[in-house]
């Protein structure tokens, strides 16, 4: 008998084969008993907002990250992984698998007042990893839309939620406008559906806070998944100034509360994985951590080296922090660099979870864990970073035949990377005080009708020399590719802000309101 073919049942008394679990599967989804397999791990997904590539200690000694340092250190870092450029389209890939040209989430974030949300034919992955018997909480930032009730986190597979529902807020009123429709602001934090007052006290205390509750809350006989999104270190720039003072040392002042912001929020990663080593299940954890997008230069955030920032498809905006630590890595304190990507998590944790893909639409993730876990070769070699149509055109098309280069996109085959359109603010931001030769900030192509540029990203990681007229071919044949995707996307979902949504009608919150 096979130790991984042992299937645990709650009551502690029952225990059986995977095959006999199909026989008494009613029982199971009547939530009488729960299965679980001896070698479920729990898995801790944490996000940090807007996090730039420049902005972790093992990238930038400045950047005060122990906690950080030592996962980072002891797990796998992802030194060739990829996320979207802005905070909804990465969330709806990660909880969903799927790129945004499939759930038509292909331009912007979900504005507050927009009845908009991840498709509810798309499982999300807190869907998947309970049905696999999981506990699923999630903390934090929301974003995936909350018009109606069906798009809120206790309808999207967890259990509960602690957080907000919009893209940001201060991090002490927990109150944002909207500026889609005058007059709109409110009060944006809920445990799961009842909106709790907090005011006054800083979000990421808040949800490590909560985050720690849950894990030492937290019933062993079943595996536990925390997804823990934290409002750090997006904008406002605001953290109790305890944090800021070891970072005197930096003159901008966005920079150093900035700093002090991702410190903060590196002692919650602390608190939380203590918790889980208190309560005697760290060693059966895998822990994740990524950030959304790339940093915000006008928010204090950073990207160094790299080109352009958050909101771009250049690097600076899509090319992530990001890290995986936990036992059951096989390979261990080395830096992976395989392309993965945000929707490569998907497949890959419901799969270590024990789950299984059923009933999602055609995923755009791979399941990445031995190319993790053992380093084995890459199953990703090609990375469709998005096509957004709604985008103003610029410039001219090049070619009838193929996919329209007026229009913004950006797509990876191997190591190569095309932009086309308008891909968003194309300079190099060094962080305020280093001192760089001016000549490596300019962008040295652009001219204003520019709209096709070519990359060999492994030879080039910081798109310095645009190859497109040296290789006419691979423009050709990247553009193709461009346009067999194109061809399988779904129409742009954008709608007009709703003026029902003014929290003005709904007691100063905002919340669903159809
Ligand atoms: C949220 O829902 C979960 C699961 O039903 C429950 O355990 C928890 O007590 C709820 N929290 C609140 C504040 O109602
Ligand atoms: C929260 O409580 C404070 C006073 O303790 C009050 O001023 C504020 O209006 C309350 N906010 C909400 C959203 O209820
Ligand atoms: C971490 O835990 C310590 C000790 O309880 C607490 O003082 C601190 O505020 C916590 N930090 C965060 C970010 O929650
Ligand atoms: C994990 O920790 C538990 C409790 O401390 C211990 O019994 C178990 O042997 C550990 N497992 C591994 C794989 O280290
Ligand atoms: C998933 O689908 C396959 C093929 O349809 C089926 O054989 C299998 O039993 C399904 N698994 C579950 C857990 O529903």
């Amino acid at each position: 008998m096979l130790q991984e073919d042992v299937q645990y049942y709650r009551s502690g008394i029952i225990v059986c084969y995977r095959k006999m679990c199909s026989i008494i599967n009613l029982l199971l989804l009547s939530g009488i008993i729960h299965c679980v397999s001896s070698k479920q791990p729990n898995i801790l997904l944490v996000v940090a907002d807007d996090y730039g590539f420049h902005d972790i200690g093992y990238h930038n000694s400045e950047i005060k990250t122990p906690t950080l340092n030592r996962l980072a250190g002891e797990g796998v870092k992802l030194e060739n992984y990829y996320v979207q450029p802005i905070c909804t389209p990465t969330r709806s890939q990660l909880l969903s698998g799927r790129y945004q040209i499939h759930t038509g989430l292909q331009h912007g974030i979900i504005w507050w007042s927009q009845p908009n949300g991840l498709p509810l034919n798309s499982p999300t992955i807190a869907d998947k990893l309970k049905e696999a018997g999981y506990s699923t909480h999630a903390v934090g930032k929301w974003h995936l839309g909350f018009y109606k009730k069906e798009y809120l986190p206790t309808s999207r597979g967890f259990d509960s939620f602690f957080g907000y529902l919009g893209g940001s807020e201060d991090y002490y009123a927990h109150t944002t406008c909207d500026s889609l429709i005058p007059n709109s602001c409110g009060y944006d934090l809920r445990d799961n559906l009842t909106v709790t007052n907090q005011t006054g006290r800083y979000s990421t205390h808040l949800f490590t806070e909560r985050a720690v509750d849950i894990v030492k809350q937290h019933d062993q006989n079943k595996p536990l998944f925390l997804y823990l999104p934290y409002q750090a270190v997006h904008g406002p720039l605001q953290v109790p100034d305890s944090y800021v003072k070891q970072y005197d040392f930096i003159q901008d002042k966005n920079r150093r509360i900035y700093a002090g912001m991702v410190t903060c929020m590196d002692e919650g990663v602390k608190n939380v994985t203590d918790a889980f080593m208190e309560a005697g299940f760290w060693n059966n954890t895998i822990m994740i951590f990524t950030t959304d997008n790339g940093g915000q230069v006008l928010a204090g955030g950073n990207n160094w080296p790299l080109r352009g920032w958050k909101g771009s498809l250049w690097e600076g905006g899509m090319h992530g922090v990001g890290f995986v630590h936990g036992q059951a890595l096989k390979n261990k304190g080395y830096v992976n660099d395989a392309l993965i990507h945000v929707s490569d998590w998907y497949p890959t944790l419901v799969k270590l979870g024990g789950g299984n893909l059923n009933g999602t639409l055609p995923l755009d993730g791979f399941d990445q864990w031995a190319t993790i876990s053992e380093d084995a070769p890459a199953v990703r070699s090609e990375l469709l970073h998005n096509i957004d149509p709604m985008t103003k055109l610029a410039g001219k098309r090049m070619f009838p035949d193929t996919f329209d280069n007026r229009i913004r996109a950006a797509l990876r085959v191997g190591d190569w990377k095309i932009l086309t359109g308008k891909p968003g603010d194309s300079h190099w931001v060094p962080p305020p005080h280093l001192q760089v030769d001016k000549n490596l900030t300019i962008p040295c192509t652009n001219s204003q009708d520019q709209n096709l540029w070519l990359f060999n990203i492994k030879d080039d990681p910081n798109e310095r020399r645009e190859l497109s007229a040296v290789y006419p071919d691979i423009v050709k044949s990247m553009l193709d590719r461009l346009d067999y995707y194109s061809n399988t996307a779904v129409p742009v979902r954008y709608p007009n802000p709703d003026p029902q949504a003014n929290p003005n009608l709904h007691g100063g919150v905002w919340g669903p309101w159809e």
